[in-house]
């Protein structure tokens, strides 16, 4: 009796301890991924935190702006290096001032094989091209290393790039959108970034979370990415609406119903009154609202449209009149498949914004706003420096919040988002493991370990006891020599009754193997992906933890 539950205890311990570190392990490899800021401000009509990935081999490292659209967003978009010598010679510092440009043929990884006419077509707008945001790019294939060496974010090979040289987006754009790419002549749908994460189960969904930062804010606050779920550190619960259903175009998704804009000088009447839609784009910088809108803003702050430059150009005397006045601006925002409303404040300091060449000869101050048609009605990335946007793709809705700027000692809070039926990888305990819960599992595998061990030689122990004591009784036609008899055993295994006893031992070390296909994932495939995975900065200790149980109790059976 007591050594079956000795026995049932010895095998079902470590069953369960194998169990949960594999959760552990496989939850970790479908965490939410946060890419980190770049730390610069670009742009060349106003300052945009940006993000750096690597693309091609060796690496050459680029900084780009987060692009949400669904379309254009689906692809990497990167500067060539013929965006400063063909398009803008001459201009000093041009591949830093772009971001830093990307050589095609400094990598031997860049391929265009599967594409006609070298790889050149239009850049993928529908949205952006009814605000005269066009241009064509050169795709090819090339590998792609999220963030920069040493973050130990995945590296993912045969990722389509678009290369352009326009002025029209002055740096790449890092494509959020899951959704495939469908150039006319593949018949294959080609994965963007999001896509392949999710389909190589780095991610639990499909799904994206973004603030632009606020280069206005003292001290200057950076843009927040996240891939696969969201960081609550960035968003106000309070101001939060939830449950906005995608529009049906795929191209115009992230529609709101923007109700009113309003500023807090005591008297003064709304800026919009009428509830318009209007899409979020984070390729577009400025606000695209209708004539009548802009006519509003013109009379509250004294703007005067520039024909030539199409820009709403500030001198001197407008602007520190409106620094004197310094307006809070309030965006009341309401969806139609939802009934609360919230409101997304921004201070005048985030309109308060310089162009550049190319837009304009010289440095000037400008307000962003647009005239727009009824097709082209915009929030720009200057509104997403206040506001927060997770997007979720698998359930074809978004949820926008008043952004928070916590500073920068406040840990990030990352929360997954799983895709409906892949919920168990957020909810394994890997999903948010503390250090304690680590250390738990990491104790508790050490005293089972050494319960095992013990009870594995007191069995021993007891089994070559008895098997003598069996062995002198029965009469065996085996020679009762400790040694003959244990090669005879090895012969003639089956007739061996005491054998059956050691099976489970067996599967003991069966279980310890299992241990391998877990710590796997970073050791099978491309080196890489292993010591990307092991390098994780949030999760690095689970890991570890999970090695040393791997290797406490592979240890015995070596
Ligand atoms: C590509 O085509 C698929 C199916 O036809 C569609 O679902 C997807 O939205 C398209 N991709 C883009 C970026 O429009
Ligand atoms: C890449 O192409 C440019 C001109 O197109 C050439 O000057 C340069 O030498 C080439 N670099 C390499 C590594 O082939
Ligand atoms: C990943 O992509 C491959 C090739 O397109 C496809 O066969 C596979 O089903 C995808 N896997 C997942 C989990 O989506
Ligand atoms: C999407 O809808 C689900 C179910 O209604 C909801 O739980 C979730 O919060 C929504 N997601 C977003 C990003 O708004
Ligand atoms: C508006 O700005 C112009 C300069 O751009 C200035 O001459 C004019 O006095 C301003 N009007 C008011 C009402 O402040
Ligand atoms: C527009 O440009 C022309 C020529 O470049 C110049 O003469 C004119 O004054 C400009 N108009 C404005 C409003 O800047
Ligand atoms: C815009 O340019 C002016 C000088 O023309 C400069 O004083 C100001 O700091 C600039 N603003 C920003 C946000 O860079
Ligand atoms: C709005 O303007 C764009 C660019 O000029 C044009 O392509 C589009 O057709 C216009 N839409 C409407 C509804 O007028």
């Amino acid at each position: 009796m007591c050594r079956t539950v000795l026995w049932l205890a010895l095998v079902i311990f470590p069953f369960l301890c194998a169990r949960d570190v594999a959760a552990a392990a496989d939850a970790k490899r479908a965490g939410p991924i946060s890419l980190p800021p770049s730390q610069y401000f670009d742009g060349d009509d106003g300052w945009w935190s940006s993000f750096q990935i690597q693309v091609g081999t060796p690496p050459q490292t680029v900084r780009l702006f987060p692009g949400t659209s669904a379309s254009a967003g689906s692809t990497i978009w990167v500067v060539l290096a013929e965006g400063c010598w063909k398009a803008n010679p001459g201009l000093p510092n041009c591949p830093n001032v772009r971001g830093y440009t990307f050589t095609r043929n400094e990598s031997t990884t860049w391929s265009t094989q599967q594409l006609s006419s070298g790889g050149l077509y239009a850049l993928e707008t529908v949205e952006e091209a009814y605000l005269g945001l066009t241009g064509s790019a050169y795709y090819g294939f090339d590998t792609v290393n999220m963030g920069i060496a040493g973050q130990g974010l995945p590296t993912l090979p045969g990722q389509l790039v678009a290369g352009f040289a326009t002025d029209n987006y002055w740096l790449g754009s890092l494509g959020l959108s899951p959704l495939p790419l469908n150039l006319t002549n593949l018949d294959s749908h080609i994965l963007s970034l999001l896509g392949t994460l999710r389909n190589q189960s780095y991610v639990p969904g499909s799904s994206w979370a973004y603030t632009a930062g606020a280069f206005y804010r003292d001290p200057q606050a950076y843009g927040s990415l996240t891939f696969g779920g969201y960081d609550a550190t960035r968003q106000d619960s309070k101001q939060t609406l939830s449950n906005i259903a995608f529009r049906a175009e795929d191209a115009r998704d992230l529609v709101v119903q923007l109700q009113t804009i309003t500023y807090d000088t005591i008297g003064s009447a709304p800026l919009l009154t009428k509830p318009i839609h209007m899409f979020i784009d984070s390729l577009v910088s400025q606000l695209w609202l209708p004539i009548e809108v802009c006519q509003q803003f013109e009379r509250a702050f004294n703007l005067t449209w520039n024909a030539n430059s199409s820009l709403y150009l500030i001198d001197e005397h407008v602007h520190s009149a409106l620094l004197a006045q310094n307006p809070t601006f309030t965006f009341k925002i309401g969806a139609d498949t939802v009934r609360e409303t919230i409101d997304i404040v921004l201070p005048y300091a985030a309109f308060d914004l310089n162009v550049t060449w190319p837009i304009t000869n010289g440095p000037s101050r400008y307000f962003p706003l647009q005239r727009a048609n009824t097709s082209q009605y915009t929030l720009g990335r200057v509104f997403l420096q206040g506001a927060y946007v997770i997007a979720d793709y698998d359930r074809q809705n978004f949820t926008i919040s008043q952004a928070l700027f916590p500073p920068t000692s406040v840990q990030q809070k990352l929360v997954a988002i799983c895709a409906p039926g892949n919920e168990a990888a957020c909810r394994g305990p890997g999903a948010a493991l503390s250090k304690g819960a680590i250390a738990g599992i990491v104790v508790g595998a050490i005293i089972i370990l050494c319960l095992f061990i013990a009870g594995f030689i007191w069995i021993a122990r007891n089994r070559r006891k008895r098997r003598r004591q069996q062995a002198a009784a029965i009469a065996p036609s085996y020679p009762v020599d400790e040694k003959a008899s244990s090669d005879a055993r090895a012969q003639h295994a089956p007739l061996n009754v005491e054998l059956d006893g050691q099976g489970p031992t067996r599967y003991e070390m069966d279980q310890g193997n299992e241990f391998r296909p877990e710590l796997g994932p970073g050791k099978e495939g491309p080196d890489k992906y292993g010591r990307h995975e092991l390098k994780r900065a949030w999760d690095s200790h689970e890991l570890a933890a999970g090695e040393m149980v791997a290797v406490e109790l592979e240890a015995p059976l070596k």
